[in-house]
């Protein structure tokens, strides 16, 4: 497929490099290859680059110290920092609460430790993707160690209060860590750590998903946070957190959240005009049609939306043909038939959980390009229906016998 006719609508899944990124990068991937521990001047340079990344990306995080931010290679390995280290270094301590819809870079981890004989509650979610502030501490404890809840999910968009969270874990007992994993929040949304989430521990965050390479993530870690390493061996962050530094990847990481930032307001503003241009356009073309997460605070730039009595996977197919990229869940979990763990734990019904598309947009997209997703999609959708058990094409409706779904 061409690479320049492609409408690329999958942004949580993973996002262009911005040019500005690479042309900051090439440096350090010629001729400033040093590696940052060696003592003679030229490594010293490098050394000196990434502490002035660093100093960039604590200040765009409202200005924390930059010995609180850590470098890794994803926002898996941060999660899986913050959430094993916590653990480890609060042996006194047995429970961790979390809730049903994180990534499986959390959830995973989570049930890893139940394996290893912790008690994890998985909080529920209500229609609209958030937790109950009231049944969340209900579930603290005197036994809770860590409080692990996402910033933003990955496939709804939806947007869960941290600030209100964490300030109730801390007002009820100031030794649980809060960790929140940050990884669609971070270049979308103001991330404040000085301010409104000043009572968040740990915070995790991937450079892939706000236009630097994949590869490259970091870790908020506030001083005084009882968190042990997780990759042990060198002496690099402090001890925290060991193997050589991606030099070339943690100067984009920095240029990348720079870039964000220099225009999120006016990118926040016009993304979000063209994720409800998408959004009103094909529930008004298509009958039978629910937006996931409606109602909840959203990501400005997601759109999941089900299309009841057909397969996500059947529009993924026909949308390709047409170039334009999209997901039916997280990519991760998208190579399974196995319905969005998400959608369920939403009670989206099993007549749409199926029938789900993510659009996720960026900065890179064009009104041209939704006008040509507006343009093929309901006859897509059409198609598939014509396919389906459940719809009668001679009224464009469901069948009588057809499950019943909430409008
Ligand atoms: C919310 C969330 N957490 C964690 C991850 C994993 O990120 P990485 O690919 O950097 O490990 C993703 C990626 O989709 C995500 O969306």
């Amino acid at each position: 497929m061409d690479p320049m006719k492609i409408i690329y609508l999958d942004n949580n899944a993973t996002t262009r490099v911005a040019p500005e990124v690479y042309q900051a990068m090439i440096p350090y991937l010629t001729e400033d290859y040093f590696n940052p521990s060696s003592m003679y001047e030229p490594a010293q340079q490098t050394t000196r680059a990434i502490a002035a990344a660093r100093k960039s990306l604590a200040d765009g995080m409202g200005g924390v110290d930059p010995k609180e931010i850590l470098f890794t290679s994803c926002a898996t390995e941060s999660n899986n920092t913050a959430i094993m280290g916590t653990a480890r270094g609060n042996p006194n301590r047995r429970h961790i609460i979390t809730t049903s819809v994180e990534h499986p870079a959390v959830l995973g981890v989570c049930k890893e430790m139940e394996r290893n004989g912790y008690r994890v509650t998985f909080l529920a979610v209500d229609g609209g993707g958030n937790v109950d502030p009231g049944e969340f501490i209900r579930a603290l404890s005197p036994d809770t160690l860590l409080v692990t809840i996402m910033h933003a999910n990955n496939e709804t968009g939806v947007m869960f209060p941290i600030e209100q969270l964490s300030r109730l874990t801390k007002e009820t007992d100031a030794s649980i860590v809060f960790h929140t994993d940050a990884t669609q929040a971070v270049g979308k949304l103001p991330v404040d750590l000085m301010r409104e989430l000043r009572y968040v521990d740990l915070l995790s965050f991937s450079g892939h998903k706000l236009h630097a390479p994949k590869g490259i993530g970091a870790l908020f870690m506030r001083r005084g946070t009882r968190c042990r390493p997780y990759m042990i061996g060198g002496h690099q962050e402090d001890g925290r957190r060991a193997g050589t530094e991606n030099v070339p990847y943690i100067i984009g990481l920095a240029r990348a959240l720079q870039l964000a930032l220099e225009s999120r307001e006016q990118d926040e503003a016009r993304i979000a005009r063209l994720r409800d241009r998408l959004e009103s356009a094909l529930g008004d073309a298509i009958p039978c049609v629910q937006v996931n997460g409606k109602g909840a605070p959203r990501l400005p730039n997601t759109l999941n939306i089900s299309f009841h009595y057909i397969e996500g996977e059947g529009m993924l197919y026909q949308l390709s043909e047409f170039g334009i990229c999209a997901s039916s869940g997280s990519a991760c979990t998208s190579g399974s038939l196995e319905p969005s763990h998400v959608l369920r734990a939403m009670k989206v019904p099993f007549t749409a959980v199926h029938g789900s598309v993510r659009f996720s947009l960026s900065r890179y997209n064009t009104e041209d390009e939704i006008d040509r997703v507006i343009g093929v999609f309901p006859q897509i959708v059409a198609n598939l229906r014509k396919l389906s058990p459940y719809w009668d094409n001679e009224r464009n409706a469901p069948r009588p016998d057809a499950p019943i779904v909430s409008p």
